[in-house]
């Protein structure tokens, strides 16, 4: 089998610094533990939309379904033109065309680097990523927002027995890998009662086929002040698209920084790695991003790879990814400024590939 084939699309603002970075990075380990890598790239966001009128077009999309992973880089969607104008956001459209629907998104205190945590902690989000309060991917036809008159915005929310399913089975079979093994449905069925309680009818049939899977299910709102007050009792944590979206960013910025919140937005054919925070514009272009968050993210799509290919030198290649970071980041002189250091995008790159080979 030839190595696999890698879309890199770098996205907006500080996008290609950070794939930059991961790409060295992934060449790196690539060659230390023979994966014969190949690297491919397409233009999305801005760039797009000058050369072809759209921030992503059908040829990038048909390219990142041939593809075996995806390295995305942030994109600044939220400035963007209308969708009529082409403005459509790379991150949603990518997930829905390719079925991703588990976004994966761990957070976890690492040795050596400080946390605004007040204890050590290590949880995994499995964040749904089809549906929910997604108007631009939860409606077959048209967005899920709209206007009844010129002073009322309506938006809908959709949830499906199916989605629920896909999410909650994926999350207990991560926890089913863990010393914990337990799984945490985050809700709000108080208010929610039939939506999220089709999400809870779903989680239950799951936790019902993990005996040996400790099963609890906690409101969103309450699950906010439980991770700041003791995220060490959570392990795995299963929920729907924006709850996640939002508990994803706060267990990030928990474990040390939301500039080192890693994802992985996976389906039963694609993956793809994605870094949870924004595309900067403000430090684009400076040579000092944060590229920990997307090394991370691509460190999850070789172990991903690894398990789906069942090749053993993908999955210990992902895992040696993995500890190269946190090695780098647990010397302060290899922390970009962003995390108190005054190491560049590049010099950070080079500490891990240097963790890596060591
Ligand atoms: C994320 C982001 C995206 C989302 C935005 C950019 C649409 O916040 O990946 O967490 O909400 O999914
Ligand atoms: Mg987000």
């Amino acid at each position: 089998m030839t190595g696999p084939a890698i879309l890199l699309l770098d996205g907006d603002g500080i996008g290609p610094e950070i794939v930059g970075a991961t790409r060295a990075v992934l060449a790196a380990a690539s060659d230390r533990f023979a994966l014969d890598l190949r690297f491919q790239t397409a233009t999305i966001g801005f760039a797009a939309l000058d050369a072809t009128g759209t921030t992503i077009d059908a040829a990038v999309i048909a390219q990142a379904r041939v593809a075996d992973g995806i390295v995305l880089g942030p994109v600044s969607h939220n400035a963007y033109p209308p969708v009529a104008e082409g403005g459509l956001n790379p991150s949603g459209t990518l997930r829905r065309a390719l079925d991703l629907f588990a976004n994966i998104r761990p957070a976890a205190t690492r040795t050596g680097l400080p946390a605004p945590a007040t204890m050590p902690f290590d949880l995994v989000i499995f964040r749904e990523n089809t549906e929910g309060f997604y108007a631009d991917r939860n409606l077959h036809l048209g967005p899920g927002e709209f206007m009844p008159d010129a002073d009322t915005a309506m938006a809908l929310r959709k949830i499906s027995r199916r989605a629920c399913r896909r999410i909650a089975e994926a999350g207990f079979a991560h926890a089913a890998t863990r010393p914990a093994a337990h799984v945490t449905a985050v809700h709000k069925a108080n208010v929610l009662r039939v939506s999220d309680g089709l999400f809870l009818e779903e989680c239950r049939a799951v936790a019902a086929a993990y005996p040996a899977i400790r099963y609890e299910e906690v409101l969103v709102d309450a699950m906010a002040a439980h991770l700041v007050r003791n995220p060490a009792c959570h392990d795995v944590i299963v929920t729907t698209n924006m709850f996640g979206d939002i508990l994803s960013d706060l267990a990030g910025e928990l474990s040390g920084s939301l500039g080192l919140a890693a994802s992985l937005n996976a389906g039963s054919d694609h993956a793809m790695a994605q870094a949870q925070h924004g595309s900067a514009p403000d430090i684009a272009g400076a040579g000092v991003a944060n590229p920990a968050a997307l090394i991370g993210s691509a460190a999850m799509l070789l172990e991903w790879l690894g398990a789906r290919r069942s090749a053993p030198a993908l999955t210990r290649a992902g895992r040696a990814m993995a500890a190269a970071l946190d090695a780098a980041l647990a010397n302060p002189a290899t922390r970009t400024p962003d995390l108190g250091g005054r190491a560049s995008t590049d010099g950070m790159a080079r500490a891990v590939i240097a963790a890596m080979q060591g």
